[in-house]
């Protein structure tokens, strides 16, 4: 018999989907002993909650957050919602006692976030965030791969995420859908909304970044604000690139822009080490490509891993080796690996401590980019 955990979701947008449909499917391709209950989802639009709440089979619907932390039958806070909102709802269901999942970036700058950890470590509730990339299973892969010491030594860690969506002039800024584009509700640009995850993913492979050197730009420096109707300046980021160096000795290189015409969500990352190197594309994710310069020379080459057989990370648990599994899987794996914490007592990664230490490379992004100058990034 498992036992159930009741999940009350605040937002019901992209993350909102994508974190419903890893709860409705988790017990059935992995084996726990907790079973998520979709128990309420909150949102300010009664009307629209209630419909996701009948499309998802969530069991019922608040439209104030506070009321569902509140809540005796909730277990489990899941905070999907812009940025500016995290810190207020996480510190609050700490403070009632509810497990949390928060999405990514856990807060608009480091300070904010060490509030979020201590208060989530005051009360002692299980807590993680969604830096969901960690679970693709090529990724994974990367992961064993580098801790099983089969690329040595490692020189280069070069990471990319690219899009292209916001280069209109006229797209306006703030609001429902954009909310993005206004530094009130996303504290930063493509540093927070992109970077971070390629920063979560590389401190989870390389270790700790030591020191950074960045620049950014805002290409559209006004936009029509949604809220107020007014011309208004932009506050975000468009584009942002940086150098830096990591504690083991590697040199670090990351760009990531909205500007980037022809890329929709091009997350790369290249590590090239002592024997081997190892390269991930998002667009291609389940596979991993390895080059290992200890082959006999006549068949060395770069070979494409299709990461799909059942001694893969997670993919025993999915279809007969071969068959592939996509974007969705990598949230459903990070629920399984957080009930499987639960039951275990180890908690999963990241956890609010572990992404607050990417939130302090993101503050220390954007203050070498605005004093132009080397910044020694904090270690949390
Ligand atoms: N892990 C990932 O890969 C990933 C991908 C996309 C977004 N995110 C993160 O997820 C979060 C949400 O992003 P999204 O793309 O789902 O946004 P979205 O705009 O699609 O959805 C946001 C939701 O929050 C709701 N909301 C806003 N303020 C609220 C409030 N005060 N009370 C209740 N509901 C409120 C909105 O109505 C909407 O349902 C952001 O922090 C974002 O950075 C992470």
């Amino acid at each position: 018999m498992t036992k159930p955990l009741n999940v009350g979701t605040i937002g019901y947008g992209f993350m909102g989907k994508a974190h419903s449909n890893a709860y409705a499917t988790v017990n059935h391709f992995f084996d726990l002993q907790y079973r998520p209950v979709l128990k309420a989802v909150c949102a300010r639009n009664a009307e629209k909650a209630q419909a996701f709440a009948a499309t998802w089979g969530y069991e019922s619907v608040e439209t104030d957050w506070r009321k569902l932390i509140e809540r005796k039958d909730i277990d489990l806070i899941d905070i999907c919602t812009p940025n500016n909102t995290h810190a207020e709802i996480a510190i609050a269901a700490a403070k009632a006692g509810k497990m949390i999942l928060c999405e990514k970036p856990l807060s608009m700058t480091g300070p904010e976030g060490l509030h979020m950890v201590e208060a989530v470590e005051k009360a002692k509730v299980p807590n993680m965030v969604w830096y969901n990339y960690r679970r693709v299973p090529a990724v994974t892969l990367a992961k064993q791969l580098i801790d099983e010491g089969r690329l040595g030594r490692i020189f280069h860690y070069r990471a990319k995420f690219l899009q292209d969506w916001t280069i209109n002039p006229e797209l306006p800024q703030g609001g429902a859908a954009l909310w993005r584009l206004d530094a009130a509700a996303a504290g930063s640009g493509v540093t927070g909304d992109l970077l971070a995850h390629c920063i979560d993913t590389a401190l989870w492979l390389n270790g700790n970044l030591d020191s950074i050197s960045a620049t950014t730009e805002t290409f559209v420096k006004e936009r029509k604000h949604n809220l107020t109707g007014k011309v208004e300046k932009v506050g975000i980021d468009d584009a942002a690139i940086f150098m830096g160096r990591f504690h083991n000795g590697s040199l670090a290189s990351f760009e990531s822009t909205r500007y980037a015409r022809g890329h929709k969500a091009l997350y790369t990352f290249e590590i090239n080490g002592e024997h081997a190197s190892i390269f991930w594309d998002l667009h291609d994710l389940h596979r991993l490509q390895y080059f290992d310069h200890r082959d006999q020379g006549i068949v060395r080459g770069w070979r494409s891993i299709h990461v799909s057989d059942s001694d893969h990370p997670y993919m025993g648990n999915w279809w007969v080796p071969g068959l592939q599994i996509g974007y969705e899987h990598s949230f459903v794996h990070q629920v399984a690996d957080f009930l499987k914490g639960l039951e275990t007592g180890k908690p999963a990664m990241p956890d609010f401590r572990d992404a607050y230490r990417t939130q302090l490379v993101l503050d220390a992004i954007l203050e070498s980019a605005k004093s132009e100058k080397w910044v020694k990034v904090v270690h949390g």
